[in-house]
């Protein structure tokens, strides 16, 4: 069953001389449960492939769809309201809230919705993440790779269906790297959730299942590796 589709995606920013063409007409279909990296040179489109697909930002033409649901058909509200429920997003910059302490921030999506967290679960993503220690830290007192962990304990506090992530082992060294996307393939079964993740590290991309290449813009190439 497929969870996302993207039609002739195309993302251009600016105008006039200043216009650059960031996607260029992406096809994409993922079913749900696939672990799939995404890798590319710097610049060719990736963030912006995800922040689509995040609902975080809108192509300039062609359609998303994520488990059944038309982003382009959304209102903002809307539109924040679907990505907090139904994908979880790590951001290349972790985007964590410099005022709240790590707990706090973790739980941020379900506090959104006045909903409580599930002690247990929640343990088990913050000891697995090894961030148990610093839950009353704010983010400012923690080391990158310690935010970057943050930053995904919060993506999956949700349970989403679908996880993206923006080079989540980016701050990392191997072993805490390997840890983290054992951890993730771990939710991916676990969860059946469906993770899209990016990716410089060629180990990393090598632990996915699917990879896809972007190049300007454009997939030029989507390996299927077993
Ligand atoms: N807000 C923006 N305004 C104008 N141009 C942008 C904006 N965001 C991205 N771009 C341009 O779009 C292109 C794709 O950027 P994107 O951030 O998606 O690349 P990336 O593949 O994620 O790169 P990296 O590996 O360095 O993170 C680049 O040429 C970039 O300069
Ligand atoms: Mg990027």
């Amino acid at each position: 069953m497929n969870i996302l589709t993207c039609e002739g995606v195309r993302k251009v920013y600016g105008s006039g001389n200043n216009q650059v063409t960031a996607l260029d007409g992406i096809n994409l279909t993922v079913n749900k449960g696939e672990f799939v990296a995404i890798i590319g040179a710097s610049g060719s489109g990736k963030s912006t492939l995800l922040h689509i697909l995040g609902s975080v930002d809108r192509p300039t033409s062609g359609t998303v769809t994520i488990d059944g649901t038309d982003l382009s058909k959304l209102n903002p509200t809307q539109a924040a309201i679907f990505r907090r429920r139904k994908v979880g997003l790590v951001y290349q910059f972790y985007n964590l809230i410099p005022t709240l302490t790590v707990q706090k921030n973790i739980l941020m999506p379900l506090t959104l919705d006045k909903k409580k967290p599930n002690k247990e679960y929640f343990e088990k993503v913050v000891r697995s993440l090894g961030i148990s220690d610093k839950l009353e830290a704010l983010p400012s007192q923690l080391s990158g790779g310690q935010q970057q962990r943050v930053a995904i304990a919060r993506s999956l506090i949700y349970r989403p269906a679908l996880l993206l992530a923006d080079e989540p082992t980016g701050n990392l060294d191997q072993k805490n790297s390997k840890e983290i996307i054992d951890m993730l393939k771990l939710s991916n079964r676990n969860l059946d959730q469906t993770i899209l993740l990016i990716t410089h590290d060629e180990k990393v991309a090598l632990e996915a299942e699917r990879i896809i290449t972007i190049e300007d813009g454009h997939i030029i190439s989507d390996e299927w590796r077993r």
